[in-house]
């Protein structure tokens, strides 16, 4: 099978289009030619992955500048969190070297035309494909989001192959592009009660150990709120790799494929025990988060109803993107939360900003985020429901 190219994408190959997109177009080719793909397809809109300083570095951020020399994205672009509130960094506690660096990314972006709201949610602000486009995002939150309960079509993107595919408006036709890699592979018959998103990220990391990277086809799940969906879609990616999947009667492509006959099941006590296994004996709690993925406006204005007229005891952020943020502002919900002296963070979250080591104990509702901040904070982590967490901050 031979990678083809129209006239156009020859002519980016050759160079006609300037060099940034000469080289998003080799970086392209190369990915197409080692999955195999057959041509390219064009994208309607990207995800760029890959945007704190504390991940590019210099060696990052000199890659970017040269693309900006003369790149400009062909498609509606945004980005990933930064390392930090790109307005209010000093109240995170941030560095101002490392605050002037993050800068300097977010400005070579901008230079190439991208859109500098910087979340893990762009599909809560405006960034949002419908079904069966195809699109190419970085971000595996936002990607399993994206193929399963919108059914727009991407892979799991890196921070270059992202850019690349902004600059050219392309990607490889390959992976969850095509119906055959959508399909489901097995069913997960549960039996049980979801009644929060610490659950239903709880589930989705049962799910991920026992399906080994398979699509699954979920049973028995009655309903879930877009909240609920975000923290699952962050959880199974997180832990089981996969960038799709399908729950009977709730995301648009449940019907469009035969169900596998292998059936895996899982219950009450499965959910339990991973909520365990997400739980840390913890001597000491100083650090709360909410918002990973980023908060929706709802999940904010719930916050700010729980928040009011109470006071945090532990240093506290509320993670979630700029545009929420605003509403959030005009709506006086960040008065509240902030009359609270907890702090709402946009632009970053908890874990791209660099707090490794800054706290010893955390409580969030996110399954992924204690995947991280285990990992790579060296916190210890305990999940709870929002309303415990709420609890936890203020006692
Ligand atoms: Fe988003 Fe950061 Fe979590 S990027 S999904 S809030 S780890």
């Amino acid at each position: 099978m031979t990678l083809e190219l129209t006239q156009q994408e020859e002519a980016m190959l050759e160079g006609e289009y300037g060099r940034a997109t000469q080289k998003a177009m080799e970086i392209l080719t190369a990915l197409g030619e080692i999955y195999g793909a057959e041509r390219m397809l064009p994208v309607t809109s990207v995800q760029i992955s890959g945007v704190s300083y504390a991940n590019l570095g210099e060696p990052g951020l000199k890659f970017l500048n040269d693309l900006a020399k003369d790149g400009k994205v062909r498609v509606l672009t945004t980005l990933n969190p930064a390392g930090m509130d790109l307005q209010e960094w000093e109240k995170l506690g941030i560095a101002e070297d490392f605050a002037k660096n993050q800068l300097r990314v977010i400005e070579a972006f901008r230079k190439m035309g991208v859109v500098t709201t910087a979340t893990c949610t762009p599909y809560l602000v405006g960034n949002i494909p419908h079904y069966g486009e195809h699109i190419a995002w970085a971000e595996s939150s936002a990607v399993a989001f994206a193929n399963s309960v919108i059914g727009a079509r991407t892979n799991r993107e890196g921070g270059p192959s992202a850019l690349a595919a902004a600059l050219t408006g392309r990607t490889p036709a390959y992976g969850y592009h095509l119906d055959e890699n959508r399909k489901p592979q097995v069913v997960i018959q549960f039996e049980g009660e979801l009644k929060s998103v610490r659950d239903f990220g709880a589930l989705g990391k049962a799910i991920a150990e026992v399906a080994k990277g398979k699509v699954v086809y979920i049973k028995g799940i009655r309903s879930a709120s877009i909240e609920e969906l975000k923290g699952f879609s962050a959880s199974i990616a997180t832990y089981g790799g996969v960038g799709i999947y399908h729950i009977e009667h709730i995301t648009p492509e449940w019907k469009e494929y035969p169900i596998p006959k292998e059936t895996i099941e899982l219950g009450q006590k499965d959910v339990k025990r991973h909520i365990e296994e997400m739980s840390d004996e913890l001597e000491e709690i100083d650090f709360v988060t909410i918002g990973c993925p980023h908060t929706s406006l709802r999940e904010i204005e719930i916050i700010a109803e729980m928040l009011r007229g109470k006071k945090v005891t532990k240093e506290m952020w509320i993670t979630t993107s700029r545009p929420v943020k605003e509403i959030a502002d005009q709506m006086g919900y960040t008065k509240i939360i902030e009359t609270a002296g907890a702090k709402i963070a946009a632009d970053t979250c908890a874990v791209v900003a660099p707090i490794k080591g800054r706290f010893k104990g955390m409580v969030t509702n996110s399954a992924k985020a204690c995947y991280y901040a285990r990992g790579r904070n060296n916190f210890k982590v305990q999940i709870k429901p929002l309303k415990e967490v709420i609890q936890e901050a203020t006692r």
